[in-house]
């Protein structure tokens, strides 16, 4: 089966282009863009999301996308950070110092989480790493303030003042806690992060209105709080589709799809065989499902005629964020990321020519609106919630193009599918 990953990813491109290994040409040059994004680089998600797109971008094996991303069932054990571009920085602006929370989240508990990964990718390095990311998963499962959802469940809030749940968290967290449970081989974590992209689903999911009237419920709300109001001055307040919110959720949640499906217990673990394969059967089925609601969505909705972007909210054109919908880069380079990485993740779902065309013709969308130096706009303004306006750059906006860079290439190389017949043969 493994075998048959990336061909139907890679029958969607010429084979010339395949073959054309040492400088693919996305159109653009995703080194100005990643300069640019690290110089306006500042708060923790930015922090968390950079790393990624580092680590995707030059040490793709390292991370959850690679073609063996756990040797032996156990995370890459890197000695030497100062050769892993990525965890050189993430070392530069992770703290050590015994907080909680692995940097300051301004309010939010979760968005520092998006460092976790790369803080446990420095746990062979130096110890100290491994105890800080320990403290932030258990901060997060025990600690952090709660949304009360029903009667047997709470989702864990993106903020700490009081509960809200924002679709941004699912790119946040739960790829975390899933690699964190990998880690620490503990079941626990990794169900907790299946089980929070339920719960967000749960209380975001609405519908929108699609150009020929019809109605489309898969995607979310950018934000509920619980009371639904807020006082005057408490951070903050999105009841509509906004896509960048959507983008990160449906990454985030491939990226947890990822973790689950090439996770293999060792022999010696005490989370059994049997135990994972029941945990990864279904866990396939939940996030594929919610996966494909979102896409469905995004995929029916009319996309902005002027910029060929996705449109910043999705909501549709007689609702009133109609007004603030103009194309978004940032939140379009990371959905059509996702769709790569799910081309090769669940080839039967996402190989096939419409989900390709549909991630090539927003790439080129996307590649039209990288400037000269590297710079991403128009993109989502990230300063003011709601984002009413567009702004000429933002430092995820930056780290979303280049993830998508990194999947299509990873997509288009067939990088999986070359290193699984390796093994499977021998003679590539
Ligand atoms: C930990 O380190 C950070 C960054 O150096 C600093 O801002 C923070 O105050 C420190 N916290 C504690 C509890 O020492
Ligand atoms: C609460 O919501 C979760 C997530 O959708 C669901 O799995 C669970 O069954 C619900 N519980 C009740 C009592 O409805």
């Amino acid at each position: 089966m493994k075998g048959y990953v990336a061909p139907l990813c890679v029958a969607a491109f010429s084979a010339v282009l395949w073959l054309n290994l040492s400088a693919p040409d996305a159109g653009f040059n995703p080194q100005e863009v990643l300069a640019t994004g690290r110089a306006i680089t500042s708060r923790s998600w930015e922090f968390g999301t950079l790393v990624e797109a580092l680590l995707e971008f030059h040490n793709h094996e390292l991370t959850v996308f690679g073609s063996d991303p756990f040797p032996g069932g156990l995370i890459p054990q890197i000695s030497d950070p100062s050769e892993v571009e990525g965890l050189a920085y993430a070392k530069s602006v992770i703290w050590i110092n015994g907080t909680d929370l692995l940097v300051d989240g301004e309010g939010s508990a979760a968005d520092p989480a998006s460092l976790g990964t790369a803080a446990l990718l420095l746990s062979h390095h130096d110890p100290r790493y491994l105890e800080a990311a320990e403290r932030q998963a258990e901060y997060l499962m025990t600690k952090a303030k709660k949304f009360h959802v029903n009667v047997t469940h709470s989702a864990i809030s993106h903020r700490e003042d009081v509960p809200e749940l924002w679709g941004d968290f699912i790119y946040m967290v739960p790829p975390f806690l899933a690699y964190h449970g990998v880690a620490t081989q503990d079941l626990r974590f990794l169900d907790m992060a299946v089980l929070q992209c339920q719960l967000y689903d749960h209380v975001l999911r609405t519908g929108i209105e699609l150009e020929n009237g019809e109605t489309c419920r898969g995607l979310w709300r950018h934000i509920v709080s619980d009371p639904p109001d807020l006082e005057l001055g408490v951070c903050c307040s999105d009841p509509d589709v906004w896509l960048t919110s959507n983008a990160w959720a449906v990454a985030g949640m491939t990226r947890v799809l990822a973790t689950i499906l090439k996770w293999k217990p060792p022999p010696n673990s005490p989370v059994g065989q049997t135990e994972y394969d029941k945990f990864k059967a279904n866990s396939r089925v939940v996030l594929a499902d919610l996966i494909a609601s979102m896409l469905q969505c995004t995929m029916a909705q009319a996309e902005d005629e002027g910029s060929g972007l996705l449109k910043n909210y999705l909501d549709g054109s007689s609702h009133r964020s109609a007004a603030w919908a103009y194309g978004d880069a940032a939140g379009t380079a990371l959905m059509a990321s996702a769709m790569y990485r799910l081309a090769v993740l669940l080839p039967e779902t996402y190989g096939g020519s419409n989900a390709m065309e549909w991630a090539e013709r927003n790439r080129r969308a996307v590649a039209r609106h990288v400037h000269s130096g590297g710079r991403v706009s128009p993109v989502a303004d990230v300063g003011h919630v709601p984002s009413k306006s567009p702004v000429s750059q933002t430092s995820e906006g930056q780290s979303m193009v280049l993830l998508m860079y990194s999947a299509w290439r990873a997509c288009k190389e067939g990088t999986s599918w070359k290193a699984g017949l390796q093994r499977l043969t021998g003679w590539l």
